[in-house]
């Protein structure tokens, strides 16, 4: 039965693989939708592919928010190359609970592995005017140089509606959402079912267009409901590595 178990998690990584248009995919056994431990294992093989892909020093590791990414942080064990590492937070505030929030995460990632973290202080939901007046600050413009030299960046993938509803949208948003037929969201970006943007949450810190040139890009999202928003965001999407569960993987290969 293990044997027969390991195959098909093979078989369904190929087959995402080809699917998806992702060089590397990795499927942990079971549904996340169901059994909250699902996600640790999430956590567990993420765990695995960054220490993977430490370089030797300078490792500058940025991280999203939500329950996927907390979970990764929940496994970290010091090792000697993460303690050569900086964890700093992928974009400023995008309207998640203190435990969701890239901020807090990147904290608990530093302590877990022992290595040093830098925050990024900006409130949900930023004004124009808000935002031009805050990018002009030094101790910003400081801690943006560290976010845009990121060598690593770890980050969940929601479902739009779920992650609208989560992060209290306002109506206008949720409308445009809708009307746009918004399935995905990464960052604080919404994505259609063809990966085209429909909506971003102005913040400042990473952009999609600042990823191209991130050599690891790693995706952490798994459970049958986040099926059709993991290939909606990985059409066009920069990610090298998915790691997601055998719900998702079965929802994704099976068109449920
Ligand atoms: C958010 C991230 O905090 O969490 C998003 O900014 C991601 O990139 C979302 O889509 C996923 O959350 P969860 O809880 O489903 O892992």
């Amino acid at each position: 039965a293990v044997m027969k178990e390991v195959f098909d998690t093979r078989t369904m990584e190929e087959d995402l693989q080809v699917k998806l248009g992702v060089k590397e995919v990795h499927v942990v056994p079971g549904d996340s939708d169901k059994f909250p431990w699902v996600q640790k294992e999430l956590g567990r093989a993420a765990v695995g592919v960054m220490k993977r892909r430490l370089k030797a020093a300078d490792n500058i590791i940025a991280v999203t928010g939500g329950t996927s990414i907390a979970s990764v942080a929940e496994m970290l064990v010091p090792d000697s190359d993460l303690k050569e590492s900086v964890f700093v937070p992928a974009r400023g505030g995008l309207g998640e609970q203190v435990e969701n929030q890239a901020n807090t995460i990147c904290a608990t990632m530093a302590r877990k592995a022992m290595g040093s973290y830098r925050l990024l202080h900006v409130p949900d939901q930023l004004s124009k005017e808000a935002y031009d007046s805050l990018i002009s600050e030094p101790s910003v413009q400081s801690i943006l140089k560290l976010i845009h030299s990121a060598t690593m960046v770890i980050h969940g993938i929601g479902e739009a509606h779920t992650m609208a509803e989560r992060r209290s949208t306002p109506v206008s948003v949720m409308k445009h959402l809708k009307e746009n037929n918004a399935m995905a969201e990464a960052f604080g970006y919404y994505f259609d079912e063809d990966g085209t943007i429909v909506h971003k949450v102005l913040t400042i810190g990473l952009q999609l267009e600042d990823m191209k040139n991130i050599p690891s890009i790693i995706a952490v999202a798994g459970g049958s409901s986040k099926g059709k928003a993991i290939e909606a965001y990985m059409k066009k999407g920069p990610s090298q590595v998915l790691i997601t569960d055998e719900g998702a993987a079965n929802a994704i290969l099976n068109e449920l």
